[in-house]
């Protein structure tokens, strides 16, 4: 007997969620070095997770927090030097991509079109076919770059391209002039353009300006600066988008505790925080030396806080997954994506995590 025959009702179920998977990562043992997902391991100071535990104590847990975060919001907006109805916040800059494309498509046959290269951060991807929108997916060249001709008629006729900058899972930095010139070139496709790991990219490389063009969106996130468990992400998009945008979102959409520990940590310790992230990123050259070791392997140029190594057998990619594994350290096997066969995606340890790898690499043949 079928679902739809034990269960009449399960019909309801939105048809598009039959071909997607959910979203999961099993819990990390917090005992492993946890190189597989793109965060910034490195401990707060003391004084700052001081500051943090004296910021909870003093919420009032019986009170909702404001509609749409307006006190991050105005930080945010004099930071980035636009007005903060401009900015919008999200449970994660997933629920961004959620509120992007609610707001973007359409009720009825043809919802509308995302554009994305691929591989790409598998979100937008997701949320477009969640929503029924035709996912137009155009390959990166073989060396991870944006093609030409396909993106430009792929762009043909689309309601938004999401392009990440830098990329995951490739860490690729893809040219300013270029993108500059598809947003131009296509004033009707919203550009979405994700900077999550912006911060590890080499200074001046963000695309954001105030006077960027109104169909270009600057997407990014605190996830990936240290701040992961606050779940908080944002954009910055053209007023109306923006006004849209709050149509869909749920109020109360941040919590409290997210609103204020972000709040504390931008407005008093942006210089403990930006010395995290140069530590993730003198450790990416320890990583990507300790990965040029692999017998036979090549590491490609990454601007983010991971790095892609691609080894020389065929099935090495998994087997040395497996490998780290049971030495307890997780790193990410990429080599079923495209244009990434036998790649391993690494994300920046801590010193100590890549001391691990690197014992565990010992004596590896491949
Ligand atoms: C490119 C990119 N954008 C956005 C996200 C989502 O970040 P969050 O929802 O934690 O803000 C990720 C997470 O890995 C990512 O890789």
């Amino acid at each position: 007997m079928s679902d739809e025959d034990s269960l009449p009702w399960s019909r309801h179920i939105r048809s598009t969620l039959a071909a997607l998977s959910v979203y999961d990562v099993p819990p990390a043992d917090p005992a492993c070095a946890r190189m597989h997902a793109n965060e910034n391991p490195e401990p707060w100071p003391a004084e700052v997770m001081a500051a943090l535990a004296d910021a909870l104590q003093r919420i009032e847990l019986g009170r909702y927090p404001d509609t749409s975060g307006r006190s991050l919001r105005a930080h945010l907006a004099r930071r980035h030097g636009c007005a903060p109805e401009q900015v919008v916040l999200g449970n994660g800059s997933d629920e961004i991509i959620a509120l992007l494309l609610l707001a973007l498509s359409s009720p009825g046959p043809a919802p509308g079109i995302v554009v994305t290269p691929i591989p790409t951060f598998v979100m937008y991807g997701h949320t477009a076919r969640m929503l029924g929108m035709e996912l137009r997916e155009v390959m990166l060249t073989e060396d991870l770059e944006l093609p030409g001709a396909p993106l430009d008629d792929a762009l043909r006729g689309a309601s938004v391209c999401f392009l990440a900058r830098p990329n995951n899972p490739t860490g690729s930095l893809w040219s300013k002039e270029r993108i500059s010139a598809l947003v131009a070139d296509h004033p009707d496709v919203v550009f979405v353009i994700d900077e999550a790991y912006g911060a590890y990219a080499p200074a001046g490389s963000s695309l954001w300006s105030g006077a960027s063009p109104s169909n270009q969106v600057h997407m990014a996130t605190l996830s990936k600066v240290g701040l992961a468990a606050l779940r908080v992400g944002y954009c910055i998009a053209h007023p109306i988008l923006a006004l849209a945008m709050n149509k869909v979102r749920h109020p109360y959409n941040v919590s409290q505790t997210s609103l204020v520990l972000a709040q504390t940590v931008l407005a008093r310790f942006g210089s403990e925080q930006a010395a995290l992230v140069s530590r993730v990123v003198a450790n990416r050259a320890r990583l990507g030396e300790i990965l040029a070791g692999i017998p036979g392997a090549t590491v490609l140029p990454s601007a983010g806080n991971l790095v892609v190594v691609r080894l020389s057998g065929d099935d090495e990619a998994p087997r040395l997954a497996a490998h780290l594994r049971e030495h307890d350290v997780l790193v990410k096997d990429v080599s079923q994506q495209p244009r990434l066969a036998r790649c391993l995606r690494v994300s920046v340890g801590t010193h100590a995590e890549l001391d691990r790898l690197a014992h565990a690499l010992r004596g590896w043949g491949g």
